[in-house]
Parts: structure tokens; sequence; C-alpha cells
């Protein structure tokens, strides 16, 4: 059985034990940066590739400071082996901590640095071959996307709003109809055998599955542009020239099949698309020491 086990301000404790003061500025005003991180084999998933974005994140919102003292490169280990996780994910968060509430920095700020590791198995193979479905919103997103921030407030209401329409992501769209990313994803198009992604700046998060993604797909042999793309496009294209799918920690590259009412490709996962995947899955075993699996199709 898991013992879910807490990191919190240095000291390791049962999750449902952990406690931080109601005024911390995360709870109050969303005032933190957090990453997520794959567990496979009870192995971290590119780990510096997260504590990377972590400190640059951390650095944009003027908490450089905040992890010193804070060795995650071996709290986040311990923490995967304390809580018995073999596949899953770990949180990590840190904000600007308990202050008297006040908009402006509390000055020293006194951080809340926390992580947590939790199981949660790997995507079946039945579900990435049956497609996932993606729903266009608009997307009301503050201007900063590319800060991993605990604001999550219109992206939770964006993927309930996906969830009550039978769809299993948001799609996040720009006003022009261009593709941004989704709810907590990024998103990919195949068009014309060469891959299209939205650029890296303030509308979107760099996603470490993103750059895997580019990495691996340019090895491959495809033609990545870091270019956006349209829905219009998307769902004009010719079936046989078009696939989607979405790319993130939790669920690894995932085939997209519907984008609102209209059917992407042919319907059912593009080759190019399994074709990324599986190289991706096989490198990720190998990474934490596990069998390549099976090829999906
Ligand atoms: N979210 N875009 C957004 C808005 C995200 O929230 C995420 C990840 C991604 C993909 O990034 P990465 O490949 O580094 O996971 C893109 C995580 C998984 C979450 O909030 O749970």
């Amino acid at each position: 059985m898991d013992t879910e086990t807490l990191y919190l301000n240095g000291v390791f404790l049962p999750l449902s034990e952990g406690r931080v003061h109601v005024e911390d500025r995360g709870f109050q005003l969303g005032d933190g940066v957090y990453e997520v991180i794959k567990v496979m084999n009870g192995r971290l998933v590119w780990p510096e590739d997260h504590l990377e974005r972590l400190a640059r994140n951390l650095a944009a919102v003027s908490l450089a400071d905040a992890l010193g003292g804070h060795r995650f490169e071996v709290v986040l280990p311990e923490l995967v082996v304390r809580s018995g996780v073999g596949q899953g994910f770990v949180y990590v968060q840190v904000t600007r901590g308990f202050a008297p509430r006040e908009f402006v920095f509390p000055r020293p700020p006194h951080p809340t640095v926390l992580a947590y590791a939790r199981t949660k198995p790997a995507p079946e193979a039945a579900d990435i071959l049956a497609g996932t479905m993606l729903h266009p919103v608009e997307d009301l997103r503050w201007a900063r996307c590319d800060i991993k921030s605990t604001n999550l407030l219109a992206a939770v209401l964006a993927k309930e709003e996906a969830r009550n329409a039978g769809a299993h992501e948001a799609l996040f769209m720009a006003p022009d109809g261009v593709v941004r990313e989704g709810g907590s994803s990024n998103v990919f198009a195949v068009l014309g055998g060469g891959l299209r992604t939205h650029p890296l700046n303030n509308r979107i998060l760099g996603g470490i599955t993103r750059k895997h993604v580019i990495e691996i797909a340019r090895r491959e042999g495809y033609s990545v542009e870091e270019r956006a793309f349209t829905l219009d496009e998307v769902t004009s294209a010719p079936q046989t020239a078009c696939e989607v799918f979405t790319a993130s920690t939790t669920k690894d590259i995932m085939p997209v099949v519907r984008i609102g009412q209209s059917v992407v490709g042919e319907g059912r996962p593009g080759c190019v698309t399994l074709k990324l995947l599986d190289v991706m899955r096989r490198e990720q075993a190998l990474l934490v020491g596990l069998a390549p699996p099976p090829a999906l199709a």
C-alpha cells in the first residue's frame, strides 16, 4: 500500500497531516508555481528539464531564492521511495508563503515549498487507440501562460466545460482561430507529413513533453515547424494528411480524433502520432531501466 509522504518546508510527514496557513499566498492569491514530473519504475522521468523549468518560473515570479536549502534532486527521488510509487507522478509547489493578506510582496517572503508523489497508472493502450476528443474554448487565461502558475481557474473552468461537452480535454483558441494549447497539454498537428505546433511565447506553456516530441520527431526524420496552425487548417485538410495529438507529462502523447463537432483526419490515431509515441515510450522505458514496451499498433 502507498504511504503517501509529503515534503513540506524541509520536513517529511504523512500527506494527510500536511498543513499550510489560511493566509498562505498560494491559497489566497494563487501566488505560486508548480511542476508535475512523471514517475516510471520508481524513477523520475526527465527531472532535470522539470527542475530547470521550475527554477526559471521561480525567477519569473521573483522567488529565485525559494529553493535555497531544498535539494530537490535528492528530495524528490526520496519521496518516490518513501511513498512506494512505481508508476505515477511527483507534484511540486512553491508559493510566496504565509503573510497577512496584501497584494504586494511580503519582504522578506517565507516561501512554502512542498512536494509529494502519487501512484497513477499510465494511459491504457485501448484508451490511447480509441483517441481523445478536444473541446475548443476561448482562451481566457492571463498573458503569461509560459509561467506554470498555480492560478489555474481559467483552465479548471475550461476543462470542466470540456468534460460537460463529452470531451477529454479543452483546447485553448486565440480569437483569430489559432490553436494555442490544451487545458493541460501542448498540441501538435501533422499536416502534409510535417509537424506543426504553437511557437514558444507567453501564450503557451513550454511543455517538457513538447520539447522531447520535437527532438524525437526531428531525429526520426520528420520536419517540425514551431509555427501556429488554425483549427480551420486542421478541419479542412485532406483526411489522410492530417493528424493531431496532445503532449503532456501525465498523458504523454494522446492521439486526437475529434475537435468539437469535427472529426480529425480519418477519425482514428494517425501513423505519425503512433510512431512518435512508440519511440517516446521506448526512450522513457530505457531511461528508467524497464524493458521496451510492445508497439501500440
Ligand atoms: N500540465 N500546457 C499546459 C497549460 C499545461 O498545464 C501542461 C502540463 C502542458 C504540458 O507540459 P508538460 O509536458 O511539461 O507536462 C502544456 C500538467 C501536466 C498539469 O498541470 O497537471
